[in-house]
């Protein structure tokens, strides 16, 4: 089936085509993306499931331009980022202003607290301290860490600091957020809150988020996912279910 069958192709958010991904040279080079579709809407949280190596880090981090394609193409808003090489000059400024990374491991800065941890990077983009600190208090309730929000982050517990790294992902509301397994470390009724406050974040900010994930009470409140098998993505509708209520931030 083809990747764009089901849906049609937004103008805006993220639009990747025929992406390849060829770790290393000759005898030992492992082709982990063989010619990747795949395109999420501003305001659409899309899944991204497939066995282990099968690829999906390898695509979060070359759509955060923090790994390099082999080939293909990739769109964020009106903006072409990469063809078959960059199109764009400062990688740097793209991954601080455009996309909030996720990772499947938090790391948070040691020696700044986790308020601070979060709202730094509104700070650093000009947002005033107390406005960038709101912020992050927000976040962090929405999370339920608030009451660790003046702990360093080497006294959390491993939830603890996955939550507060997806309060500074989603802090400066960027257009795009990759989540690499943001719920592997949480319990179920937290896990759900992460996926609930990343489409609320979505709809409200119209983002474009994907998720990765092999979470099974989380794949079913995707309206869509991809399957990557083999280095390719198959396109499949979800269930879009919902995830009870709405939170203020
Ligand atoms: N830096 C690297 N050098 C060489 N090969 C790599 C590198 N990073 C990943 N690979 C290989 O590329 C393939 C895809 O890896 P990737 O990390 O994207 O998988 P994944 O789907 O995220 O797996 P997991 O579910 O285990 O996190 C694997 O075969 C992996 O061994
Ligand atoms: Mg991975």
């Amino acid at each position: 089936m083809s990747a764009h069958t089901l849906t049609q192709i937004p103008t805006d958010g993220i639009v990747i085509e025929g992406l390849t991904k060829r770790y290393g040279k000759g005898d030992t080079a492992v082709d982990a993306l063989k010619g990747v579709d795949m395109y999420v809407a501003p305001g659409e949280v899309v899944g991204l499931i497939g066995p282990s190596g099968s690829g999906k880090s390898t695509l979060l981090k070359c759509l955060g331009a923090v790994i390099e394609p082999t080939s293909g193409r990739m769109t964020l808003g009106q903006d072409v980022i990469y063809d078959n090489g960059w199109r764009i000059d400062d990688l740097r400024a793209l991954r601080r202003d455009r996309i909030g990374f996720v990772f499947q491991a938090p790391y948070l800065i040691p020696f700044l607290d986790v308020t601070d941890n979060v709202a730094l990077l509104p700070m650093l983009a000009g947002v005033p301290n107390r406005e960038s600190r709101e912020r992050a208090v927000e976040l962090l309730s929405a999370l339920d860490v608030a009451h660790r929000a003046s702990a360093m982050p080497a006294q959390l517990s491993g939830g603890e600091q996955q939550r507060v790294s997806i309060a500074r992902a989603l802090v400066s509301r960027p257009p795009v957020i990759l989540a690499d397994e943001p719920t592997a470390p949480l319990d179920s009724e937290r896990a759900l809150s992460v996926i609930r406050i990343l489409h609320e974040m979505a709809h409200r900010f119209q983002t474009a988020v994907i998720v990765v994930t092999h979470d099974e009470k989380i794949i079913p409140t995707f309206k869509r996912m991809y399957h990557i098998r083999d280095g390719r993505t198959h396109e499949e509708i979800g269930e879009g279910r919902e995830i009870g209520a709405t939170l203020n931030v």
